[in-house]
């Protein structure tokens, strides 16, 4: 008989994943969620942007560097990881619990939201791909905790519905849908634009010209490929065409050119 079973796995943030599973399949789980909840917890004690639930009191230690970006070493690059648009959040930086933003509903999106002071590098941006007739289309942006709890567990529904075991889903969810509470889009400032002809979030969004145009010129509108391809062990996340992030056009540029990450481009502050 199968009973479910509806599990609550606090993690640090104080954010519980809701796990519907089968008795068979619970000491198992609980036992790899447990290992995963330590090693989050593991990762918080040793890393500076991370700010734990229970102490949001804890300072953010700023680290700032300059370091030659010329052959003659006149171009400094300054990075500072208290920018805010610098902001890290992926599992091993958890959205604070004292977190917010100013949100503003950004047009012809259906009412979704974005930080405020990106609306304008994103306008200027959308516009500039509308002015050599492409169609840009924003599908996500803004994402409450919910919201995110609720796209994840409709993948893990999903791929069980596959024939899925739990785990597995579970672990390559976390790979397509950020875990709640370590997704970018809570910050406002990410945002997922696909093609009008082509709206799926898949392999072949990347072919479309208008992901084409996007990663050849996001970074001159501040913008970042968040997720890209060969990044996979960095980031956590597989490549996604779609989902580019505000960083502001110094680091953009730096970030693209170099075909880097921006968890590489903040360790490059240390
Ligand atoms: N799909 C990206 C990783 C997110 O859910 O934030
Ligand atoms: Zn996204």
């Amino acid at each position: 008989m199968i009973a479910c079973i509806t599990a609550a796995i606090a993690i640090p943030t104080g954010l519980c994943v809701l796990l519907a599973i089968s008795n068979r399949e619970l000491n198992q789980m609980v036992g790899d969620l447990k290992s995963q909840v330590a090693e989050l917890q593991q990762s918080e004690q040793v890393t500076t942007a991370s700010i734990a639930a229970s102490d949001s009191s804890s300072p953010v230690s700023e680290q700032t560097s300059e370091y030659a970006d010329g052959e003659n070493g006149e171009e400094k690059l300054s990075i500072s990881t208290d920018d805010w648009n610098l902001f890290l959040v992926n599992e091993q930086n958890f959205l604070p619990s004292d977190f917010t933003v100013e949100l503003e509903k950004f047009p012809n999106t259906g009412g979704k939201q974005v930080d405020t002071r990106i609306v304008e590098p994103l306008t200027e941006m959308l516009d500039a791909m509308e002015e050599e007739g492409l169609r840009p289309v924003v599908c996500s942006a803004y994402r409450t905790i919910e919201y995110q709890t609720e796209l994840f567990e409709n993948y893990i529904d999903k791929r069980l519905a596959e024939g899925w075991t739990y785990e597995d889903a579970f672990y390559k969810a976390r790979t397509r849908i950020a875990i709640p509470g370590a997704s970018e889009h809570h910050t406002g400032l990410a945002v997922d634009i696909v093609s009008k002809t082509h709206q799926q979030l898949d392999d072949a969004q990347a072919d479309t010209e208008e992901a084409i145009w996007l990663a050849e010129h996001c970074a001159e509108y501040g913008f970042i490929l968040r997720y890209p391809e060969g990044k996979e062990d960095i980031t956590g996340i597989e490549y996604e065409s779609w989902h580019f992030r505000y960083v502001g056009e110094e680091a953009a540029s730096y970030i693209m050119e170099n075909e880097i990450t921006l968890e590489e481009y903040l360790a490059l502050a240390e």
